[in-house]
């Protein structure tokens, strides 16, 4: 059993991608420094968390998700130092910080790699699945061949550069295939524990764990990968009861089987989460279908024991920004579902002023598609918006370049911005027990089209209603309870009645009820 960080239970998350955040030192990429003098800001906002992406030694082919040295800063970002410093900093205005765990794989630069592609067996010859010829591919993402002096073909993980490490085979069929509890796969488990041992004693709180599905091959439902995190739960359990671990694997009942506190709602694979922020009639622009999202959320929640641990974020550095799909006022709504719903909500940097999809750029660091997500936070209307003082073209990614590009100072200063109504957001949220991450759901209306998204919160000895409607008429919602006190609205005011309410169009409402 997962021993549990009360934190957890109010948390709302900020994820920080460290090269956009803020540059102290004007090498125009985002550093450690940066991240630690904005704590304030984060605290500001209400968020009580960060999610920082990898911030380790690394080749950045995959913008540090190919690490090769787990327990080293990147020095571009700082000193390890620096690290224990924002730890220290964080704690001291009662902000907790989960870093990223990649385990699933590292750079082919990372010095075990190196090791392992050498011929003569050594300390590290199995802690990669390679195949034992050149010939013989691993199934899977593909193989790295023909760049070792070792005869076989190495499994990668996602893009080229990242060899998978080896957690050993669910049932061995080929004679290279290992099983999960054979030597080299035990060794790369306890050299993970080794890592996160680093990082804990060091005073990070936890972890955000990359891909955390996917440590052992042929696994098809996931029961050898669900039995390495129960391992690695137990070692936590004993050495560090109060390290979260919240998991990007998209199956609660899984990854909550396997110790991990909360899991991530993912915005690929069967979820619908795009039918809400990402597709061409998304449901919080008001044209959209929510049903087959919230048909699929039941499910997920009621297999995982009816626990709120289903983190939904506003976006991450691997998709859309939400403001390109939501516009206008329409972002309010999506925020007031986001931060009533059961787990802990995410908001990626920048969300919270609208931050836009910088279109048009090349690919930095493996980002692709996704590079117009991760341009510089746009802090103020000074030079380069208040992230760096390098001149304009040595910045990481280029800053958004419309004139009328959102900031974090302007929208501090207008209370109807959408960062102000996130601040209010969070704090009723923190207000009511029944809107924190374990308050059961009970949904009134699923959105589908047309129709608004209603539910009913519970937790504590409170009852709360909550209809979001982001289409343009108003609607009728029957549900069981006596409205007593309205703690937050947004748009036309409701009407309520015993039993009833009437939630205008482009409105949101949250509503105590007994
Ligand atoms: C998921 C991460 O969020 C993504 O950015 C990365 O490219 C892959 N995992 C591979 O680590």
């Amino acid at each position: 059993m997962a021993k549990r960080p009360e934190w957890l239970d109010n948390a709302v998350f900020y994820e920080i991608y460290p090269q956009s955040f803020k540059d102290t030192d004007g090498d125009g990429i985002g550093n450690i420094g940066g991240i630690t003098e904005k704590l304030p800001y984060i605290k500001e906002l209400g968020c009580t968390a960060l999610w920082i992406n990898p911030c380790f030694e690394s080749p950045f082919g995959d913008a540090g998700y190919d690490v090769s040295d787990y327990c080293r800063v990147a020095p571009r970002y700082g000193t390890n130092d620096d690290l224990v410093r924002l730890f220290e900093e964080a704690h001291r205005l009662g902000l907790y910080v989960l870093l990223d765990l990649v385990p699933g794989h590292t750079s082919w630069e990372h010095p075990w790699f190196k090791e392992s592609m050498k011929a003569e067996k050594n300390k590290y010859t199995d802690r990669y699945v390679w195949t034992d010829s050149i010939w013989e591919e691993p199934t899977g993402y593909g193989s790295l061949r023909g760049i070792s002096e070792r005869d076989g073909s190495c499994a990668v993980n996602f893009f080229t550069h990242q060899p998978a490490l080896n957690y050993g085979y669910y049932r061995p069929q080929r004679p290279w295939q290992q099983a999960t509890d054979s030597e080299g796969p035990v060794a790369t488990r306890e050299a993970m524990k080794d890592v996160m041992r680093f990082w804990l004693s060091r005073g990070c709180d936890g972890f955000r764990v990359d891909m955390a599905g996917s440590l052992v091959k042929n696994d098809e439902d996931c029961k050898g990968t669900i039995a390495i995190w129960q391992n690695i739960r137990e070692f936590l359990n004993e050495e560090f009861p109060g390290a979260a671990m919240v998991s990007e694997w998209g199956e609660p009942c899984q990854s909550l089987a396997g110790g991990f506190h909360m899991d991530f709602l993912l915005h690929f694979g069967s979820s619908h989460y795009n039918d809400l922020f990402r597709c061409p009639e998304p449901f919080f622009q008001g044209c959209g279908d929510a049903s087959r999202f919230v048909e699929k959320y039941i499910d997920s929640y009621e297999r995982s024991g009816r626990r709120g641990l289903i983190c939904i974020p506003s976006g991450n550095h691997d998709m859309d920004r939400l403001a390109r799909h939501i516009h206008g006022d329409n972002r309010k709504l999506a925020f007031s579902f986001l931060l009533s719903m059961p787990g802990a909500p995410y908001i990626y940097y920048g969300d919270e002023i609208g931050m836009r999809y910088v279109e048009g750029l090349t690919s930095v660091e493996g980002g692709y598609g996704r590079t117009g997500s991760r341009s510089p936070m746009q802090w103020d209307g000074s030079e380069n918006a208040g992230f760096s003082t390098a001149p304009a073209e040595k910045l990481y990614i280029p800053i958004d370049p419309s004139s009328d590009r959102p900031t974090a100072q302007a929208q501090m200063e207008d209370a109807a911005s959408l960062r102000s109504e996130i601040k209010k957001l969070i704090a009723v949220r923190q207000a009511h027990k029944a809107l924190q991450s374990l308050g059961e759901i009970e949904f009134i209306s699923d959105g589908a089209k047309g129709k608004p998204l209603a539910y009913i919160r519970s937790g504590g000895d409170e009852r709360i209603f909550v209809a979001v409607n982001p289409t343009d008429s108003a609607a009728e919602l029957a549900f069981d309870g006596t409205p007593c006190e309205v703690v937050y609205s947004f748009g036309d005011q409701a009407e309520l009645a015993e039993n009833r309410c009437v939630i205008g169009g482009k409105s949101a409402v949250f509503v105590l009820i007994k």
